[in-house]
């Protein structure tokens, strides 16, 4: 290139290139102190000598979790088009377009973008009002669930080590945010009062929020994300839900990252057994199993038995649990057979013709999303 180069002074130069030689000592000598001290010291864990973030590039996890998320990006206007969203870009919707003209006049009828008046037309068809207050109910708890998945996902930023994993948090932000966002607008189009948190999904959700570094790992990656899996997992083929398998396969990625982190990162022994991290999982999973009994209604309605659902969400999460080291004050496997046997009593008192069911042994997602679980999760999780 031909630039007119400006003149400058060599003798400014190098002074002030000393100058800023003692400076980066002296501050970096007194951030390195204090943090030492834990007086405080450099806020940001990040390498600019390396440039990187601490724990260097993890280009796995970068590739498993960001790249991952962005290839299976996607956008509402393509999948709910009966919702309110201008998210796709002109090639996005130029391929749709052109994948409209190319069916016969009866394909195109059925595969035509749905209005949103068409849609709520669809929810009333297909459903009866009780059958939508409990579609509204389920739907909106795991609505409130997104917008805390949201807020823990920015914070994790901070608390996880590495490029990669930095990367992978930040793709989870967008997606919790599209996921409170776009799901909220399906459940304000059933046009019915959305109830608010109940005390179990409150106590779950700010306890997590108020989890320390890496253990939010456990709360919502694990323990919600096991949930909202499982529950897109039982709704996502019902009429007008389809929506809810692509925040199906989202989840399934956001509930393996725990497991790809510690195989970078692996947690000490102190991390996995510390007794108060132990006690701390344990009084959030138990927190939290009323909200079990509380669905039991809306889920019957829907033809899911409540307790199957529980029984196969409580079957993942220990799972996943057990994996990664996040152990609690009772061993896992003796957890799950005691919840069975709490389960069971429960229908024995309300069901007069209960006989005992293993319910940590059904699987409650539907066929049609296990082939994406099977793969994140084992098959050894996921029913047959
Ligand atoms: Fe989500
Ligand atoms: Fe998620």
């Amino acid at each position: 290139m031909d630039f007119a180069k400006v003149p400058v002074s060599a003798r400014a130069t190098r002074v002030h290139r000393l100058f800023e030689l003692v400076a980066n000592r002296g501050v970096r000598s007194k951030d390195s102190l204090f943090g030492k001290l834990r007086l405080g010291g450099r806020r940001a864990d990040y390498d600019d000598e390396n440039y990187t973030f601490h724990g260097g590039p993890a280009d796995e996890l970068r590739r498993q979790h960001f790249d991952k998320s962005l290839r299976l990006l996607w956008k509402a206007e393509r999948s709910a088009p009966f919702l309110p969203f201008k998210d796709a870009n002109p090639l996005e919707r130029a391929i749709s377009d052109q994948a409209l003209k190319a069916l016969s006049p009866d394909e195109r009828a059925v595969v035509e973008r749905m209005s949103s008046d068409a849609f709520k037309a669809l929810l009333r068809r297909e459903y009866t009002l009780r059958e939508r207050q409990a579609l509204v109910s389920l739907l909106s708890a795991v609505g409130h669930g997104e917008a805390y998945a949201w807020l823990v996902a920015s914070e994790m930023i901070g608390s996880l080590k590495s490029t990669g994993a930095k990367a992978a948090a930040t793709a989870q932000v967008l997606e919790e945010a599209k996921h409170f966002v776009v799901l909220r607008e399906l459940v304000l189009a059933f046009e019915l009062p959305v109830p608010r948190l109940t005390a179990w999904e409150y106590l779950l959700l700010e306890g997590v929020l108020r989890m320390d570094g890496l253990e939010k790992l456990f709360g919502m990656n694990v323990i919600v994300e096991g949930i909202a899996l499982s529950l897109f997992g039982a709704l996502g083929h019902l009429p007008g839900m389809e929506v809810l398998k692509l925040f199906h396969l989202d989840e399934a990625r956001h509930t393996a990252l725990p497991q790809n982190y510690f195989k970078v990162f692996p947690m000490s022994a102190w991390q996995r057994h510390n007794p108060f991290a132990r006690l701390s999982r344990f009084r959030l999973i138990v927190g939290a199993l009323p909200l079990i009994f509380a669905l039991e209604d809306d889920m019957a309605e829907l033809g899911l038995d409540a307790f199957e659902f529980g029984g196969s969400v409580v079957r993942k999460v220990a799972g996943l649990a057990k994996r990664v080291g996040f152990f609690l004050p009772v061993p896992l496997d003796g957890f799950v057979s005691s919840l069975d046997m709490v389960f069971n009593a429960y229908c024995r008192l309300t069901r007069p013709e209960h006989s005992y069911r293993k319910f940590s042994g059904v699987e409650t997602s539907h066929r049609s999303v296990r082939g994406v679980e099977r793969e994140i999760l084992g098959a050894s999780l996921v029913g047959a």
